[in-house]
């Protein structure tokens, strides 16, 4: 039978004529989509080598891809981290994160207030393979410090700025307390954004963050990453090699676009959060405001500090539940959906929604009041989401349900 190439079949020839990636000597100005489920080695032992991490490059993009690993070189640079792992949400970037960090019979320390999925994580993924997780309040240092010393403690988890009500955590504080127990020290800083603090430079170790957010901004793809020294990476990247959360290579495109403007949307995000903050806080029916850029937020001096601007996010006590529904439903501009981090803005109610998983008993422990409303400011115009509010208060009001 021939071996010439032009006497094998069409189906052969079109495979091949359809398999043939350029070859680009220039530069381009977008880092390219590698939408390719594996990658050609020279020869078997070449193969073995790369698979092996025995010598740089590719195999099988589950393992990793050229657009995901750019993606996570970007945000551990943005970190002033050694090295990053890109996931394909940040529910499993927390996940490998702590898997990485933990075994049966260890104990996570985390704060109170975190994410409804980071706390279902801990309660009904890992509680029943052995670890127990302790939530303590993070503006309480010494029962930060009890319950370090309860058990074996691994790992201390915290949210820069807490989901949903805002609290900013001293990360100096317990980086160090963490550190004196022997805990690796893994900070969720979705709500801040690298822009708005950079929590390895405060002494934590391991930075994970929702790239769906305010990293993307735009409200078009689901990733997450974490950034740390190289040697934990490399171990992120077992476990994620036999679990299989690396990020989708359109998902990591779209987030690196994201990350070229975070800078400047966040600035802008914040003001209009503050502008809005300002104007709640004044604002009939409303119990309280919670943004960690007014001089009334219980930690405005660890704020002040630790981050750059007052970020995205807000929330406010409008007093009972109905109350929040009412101020939800009567909104214009932002629609009734539960994300975070966008050009869009978006406000929720935390208990029906994003913290659904807690019981009454733990919303109330994690200070998520029945009223509260977290709001994500988006880039429309101040002005226009400033009288959507107002408007909202009122409908709120009048439907006899303000506070
Ligand atoms: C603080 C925080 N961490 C993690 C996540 C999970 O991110 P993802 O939806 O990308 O898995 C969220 C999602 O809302 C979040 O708010």
């Amino acid at each position: 039978m021939s071996t010439d190439a032009r006497s094998r079949g069409f189906g052969t020839r079109a495979i091949k004529a359809a398999t043939r990636p350029p070859r680009v000597e220039q530069q381009p100005a977008a880092v390219p989509i590698y939408q390719s489920a594996t990658f050609h080695a020279e020869d078997v032992e070449d193969y073995a080598q790369l698979i092996g991490f025995q010598k740089p490059g590719y195999t099988y993009s589950r393992l990793e891809n050229p657009t995901a690993d750019a993606m996570a070189a970007a945000f551990a640079e943005m970190h002033g981290a050694e090295s990053g792992y890109a996931f394909g949400s940040g529910m499993a970037a927390i996940h490998a994160t702590l898997v990485t960090l933990v075994q049966a019979g260890d104990r996570i320390v985390s704060t109170q207030a975190v994410y409804g999925s980071t706390r279902s994580l801990m309660e009904r993924v890992l509680a029943p393979l052995g670890v127990e997780t302790v939530f303590v309040d993070p503006t309480d240092l010494d029962a930060v410090e009890q319950a370090l010393a309860g058990g074996r403690t691994r790992v201390l988890y915290a949210e820069t700025i807490s989901n949903p009500t805002l609290v900013v955590a001293d990360l100096e504080r317990l980086a160090e307390l963490g550190h004196g127990h022997g805990a690796t020290v893994v900070v969720d800083n979705t709500f801040a954004s690298p822009y708005i603090c950079a929590p390895r430079s405060l002494g934590v170790d391991v930075v994970v963050e929702s790239a769906t957010k305010w990293l993307s901004g735009h409200s078009d793809v689901i990733a997450g990453a974490v950034a740390g020294e190289r040697g934990f990476i490399e171990r992120v990247r077992t476990v994620a090699t036999d679990t299989g959360g690396i990020v989708a290579p359109l998902s990591a495109f779209l987030v690196l676009r994201g990350m070229q403007t975070l800078h400047v949307r966040m600035d802008r995000h914040s003001a209009s959060a503050l502008a809005l903050a300002r104007q709640l806080e004044a604002a009939p029916g409303v119990a309280g405001v919670a943004y960690p850029g007014l001089p009334s937020h219980p930690q405005a001096a660890v704020a002040q500090r630790e981050l750059r601007r007052g970020g995205g996010m807000l929330a406010i006590d409008l007093g009972s539940g109905a109350a929040a529904a009412a101020f939800i439903d009567g909104l214009q501009i932002p629609p009734v959906t539960a994300t975070l981090g966008s050009v869009v803005t978006y406000a929720v109610h935390p208990p029906s929604a994003t913290h659904r998983q807690l019981d009454e008993r733990q919303l109330a422990e994690a200070g998520i009041a029945p009223g509260l409303v977290r709001i994500s400011v988006g880039l429309e115009d101040v002005d226009d989401l400033l009288a959507d509010m107002a408007l909202a208060l009122i409908s709120a009001a009048e439907a006899g349900l303000g506070a």
